[in-house]
């Protein structure tokens, strides 16, 4: 296993659209256990392949306290979107920011697993929250892009101020 690097906003390579996996393999097996001990290392619950810039709909998702619950979603489709709740959600590639964000509550998503059959997977609370989160990044959209132009503006100042002062 390996711990892979994780592109932060704004660079342009977060916008790359996934391509679906056209077969899961011994290649895409490894991909999501290095993305699962890259996502243990950092720390966080969630994160998308575009993330570690390999451009496949591959997603990872362990919100459990002992990180033993990990669920590994390839090519994720929502099937059912219900409801409205807002959380305050973070991102990897988006260090210290946390702002709130509008998704559906609850949601069914199809996908194949590590064996490559599909299964259906209903969540809600944080989980749907991450899901939907972590598909985003496979269509190429980071979540601070759903908050005012105003308010991104200012972000992207205060990431670059950031940069400057860690160099
Ligand atoms: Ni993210």
């Amino acid at each position: 296993m390996a711990i892979l690097p994780i592109i932060h906003y704004p660079d342009e390579r977060l916008h790359t659209q996934a391509k679906p996996v056209d077969l899961v393999d011994s290649r895409i097996r490894q991909l999501v256990a290095d993305m699962a001990e890259t996502m243990y290392a950092a720390p966080g619950i969630g994160l998308a392949a575009t993330q570690v810039d390999v451009h496949l709909q591959v997603i990872v998702i362990d919100i459990s306290e002992n990180h033993d619950k990990l669920f590994s979603l390839i090519n994720p489709v929502i099937v059912k979107a219900e409801g409205r709740a807002i959380h305050e959600e973070g991102c990897l590639s988006v260090p210290g920011i946390y702002e709130p964000v509008a998704r559906a509550a609850h949601i069914s998503v199809k996908f194949l697993d590590l064996e490559g059959k599909e299964l259906v997977l209903e969540a809600e609370g944080l989980l749907a929250v991450c899901i939907q989160h972590e598909m985003d990044h496979l269509k190429g959209k980071v979540f601070v892009e759903y908050l005012s132009q105003l308010k991104q503006a200012r972000l992207k100042q205060k990431l670059k101020k950031r940069a400057r002062e860690t160099m």
